[in-house]
């Protein structure tokens, strides 16, 4: 039996009594989903005896995974996210980080489900992450609003934000792999038919068929909408802290106030719906 305690009335949960991997029963299972759908971020505390495969086992329990496109070359299942001093990101090349807010893949036709991270090393200070209950986002606008935003789709790409990182040929192939989609501004959960807005500053370009003055001033306006702090948790990491998020419901935020320290975490993402 796992229990389950609220971090705020919206969105995370700790979750305490259950040691991650690959071997938990379907009902325990079954419990951690359906409280994954109600809280949108579960954390577990001192998972020390995780491994990476033990991590890439507890993922399966939840779907199919996914390598990151670009994040990880060698198609592994398993993404590192380092942040040091010595391999400090080049903002030339890749400007936008994770210090932006952001559902992940949201410019795959399939965005991914969810996404199970483990810190593997933590600096002294900082390195927190932020999550923001996009249900809670959309909630919080009048009917007027709901309303016009309804029929509305947007354009997400990969390329702003990992194209100019990409050799030429690289990014040629990208783009043809994952040429721009176009997904519903506001998208339903389809686990609860909850609506909730979808779009997020790093991937998303314009809204579709909009003039682009009228769609950057409405998107940097939803932007503002979604990280109001009324909606949002945030987790200091911990050594064997682990947060499995619904990445169809939240957006996220990694804080690099890291300093000279050293961040090393390990990602597991499970593989998604077309949004509708
Ligand atoms: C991510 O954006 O998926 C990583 C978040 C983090 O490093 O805290």
């Amino acid at each position: 039996m796992i229990h389950v305690r609220p971090l705020s009335s919206r969105i995370g949960a700790e979750v305490h009594g259950v040691e991650l991997d690959g071997t938990l029963r379907p009902e325990i299972v079954a419990e951690l989903r359906k409280a994954l759908v109600e809280f949108k971020v579960l954390f577990f505390r001192d998972q020390t005896r995780m491994t990476p495969d033990k991590h890439l086992d507890f993922g399966r329990l939840f779907g199919t995974l996914e390598a990151h496109p670009v994040a990880t070359a060698d198609r592994s299942e398993l993404m590192t996210l380092r942040r040091a001093p010595d391999v400090a990101t080049a903002r030339a090349n890749f400007p936008y980080g994770e210090d932006y807010w952001h559902s992940d893949v949201s410019w795959r036709e399939h965005p991914s489900f969810g996404s199970i991270l483990r810190a593997v090393e933590i600096p002294p200070v900082g390195g927190d992450t932020l999550w923001a209950d996009m249900e809670a986002a959309f909630a919080g606008l009048s009917p007027q609003m709901q309303g016009a935003l309804r029929p509305l789709r947007a354009i997400h790409d990969f390329d702003r934000a990992f194209g100019p990182g990409l050799a030429p040929e690289d990014r040629a192939a990208m783009a043809k792999r994952f040429p721009p989609v176009e997904h519903p501004v506001v998208r339903t959960n389809p686990d609860t038919g909850a609506p909730l807005l979808y779009v997020n500053e790093i991937f998303t370009t314009r809204i579709a068929g909009m003039d682009l003055r009228e769609s950057d001033s409405l998107l940097q306006f939803l932007y503002r909408q979604a990280t109001k702090p009324e909606y949002q948790c945030r987790f200091s990491w911990r050594e064997g802290s682990v947060a499995f998020w619904d990445n169809r419901t939240t957006q996220h935020y990694a804080c690099h106030d890291t300093g000279k320290g050293v961040r090393e975490m390990h990602r597991v993402t499970i593989s998604g719906d077309r949004p509708y």
